[in-house]
């Protein structure tokens, strides 16, 4: 990759429960793609916005039938990646830890703690290894066109905040949920990682959109979190969260310069197998 080369971005979303198409996209064509860690959640449905090249991953395929456990997490990353994606915004459900982010709210998240314990959490497990930088896991520039563009569109939203990745599929007991948040998270959910550390081992840029739908099960004056809890709120959120994407697409799909974070050239100083190994 040059310095001087100029980036045609394609789009990637991955939406979460409650969403499941694009408003808007043009030319939609729902495609099979085969990677070699095996099948995504979901055929990819690729189209175009304002001009401006889409691929959609439905995360736990249409319909929900797929838990977070069982994501081929790294299959849906390569399908991406394989597509040409450049840029991945995730739109994500999550429970709140903080009683300043309600149900409603939308939090682009800047850091993880990863609590999963049954994922495949690399490319690089076999043959060749690399160790990538995590310290700012998510993209910083992606991150300031979903701040820009949602708080144009006046949503509720919250730069920055750690985002608790939590194995599932139960939700939390209490002591759980007091616990992270004594760790100063602001929200918690199941299936942001490993794909936002697979996607920087794609070298792909990615951010997170956490939609607040709950308050988990900490909170003395609202109800525990239950699904029909997540899905009726969501179901609010789908019409702020479908508004953000037809507004982000056409401003991070111009043509640019390489990612000022970085996160294009995660592999630059991570290999570590000498190459005639
Ligand atoms: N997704 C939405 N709400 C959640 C919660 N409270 N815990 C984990 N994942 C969630």
């Amino acid at each position: 990759m040059s310095q001087n080369e100029v980036v045609e971005p394609i789009i990637g979303l991955i939406g979460g429960s409650g969403l499941y198409d694009i408003d808007g996209l043009e030319e939609k064509e729902w495609r099979t793609v085969e990677t070699p860690w095996g099948l995504p959640s979901d055929q990819l449905l690729f189209g175009r916005l304002d001009g401006v090249r889409c691929v959609f991953l439905p995360r736990h395929g249409r319909g929900h039938p797929i838990p977070p456990s069982r994501l081929n997490y790294r299959a849906n990353i390569a399908a991406l990646k394989m597509s040409g994606v450049t840029d991945i915004v995730s739109l994500s459900a999550v429970g709140s830890l903080k009683e300043e982010l309600p149900p409603g709210h939308f939090v682009i998240v800047d850091q993880f703690i990863d609590r999963t314990i049954w994922r495949e959490k690399s490319f690089f497990d076999t043959g060749c290894v690399a160790h990538i930088s995590m310290a700012d896991p998510l993209c910083a520039r992606i991150g300031d066109v979903l701040e820009e563009q949602g708080r144009g569109l006046g949503l509720d939203v919250t730069r920055g905040g750690t985002y608790l990745v939590m194995e599932g599929p139960q939700f939390s007991t209490r002591a759980e949920s007091n616990l992270y948040r004594s760790w100063g998270c602001s929200v918690i959910g199941m299936t942001n990682m490993p794909e936002a550390s697979l996607a920087r081992e794609a070298e792909i840029c990615y951010a997170t959109v956490a939609m607040v739908t709950d308050y988990d099960c900490w909170h003395e004056d609202h109800d525990n979190v239950t699904v029909e809890s997540v899905v009726k709120t969501m179901q609010g959120n789908s019409a702020k969260a479908k508004a953000l994407v037809k507004a982000v697409i056409p401003a991070l799909g111009q043509p640019r310069g390489l990612c000022s974070a970085g996160c294009d050239r995660a592999l630059e100083y991570a290999l570590i197998t000498a190459p005639d190994a």
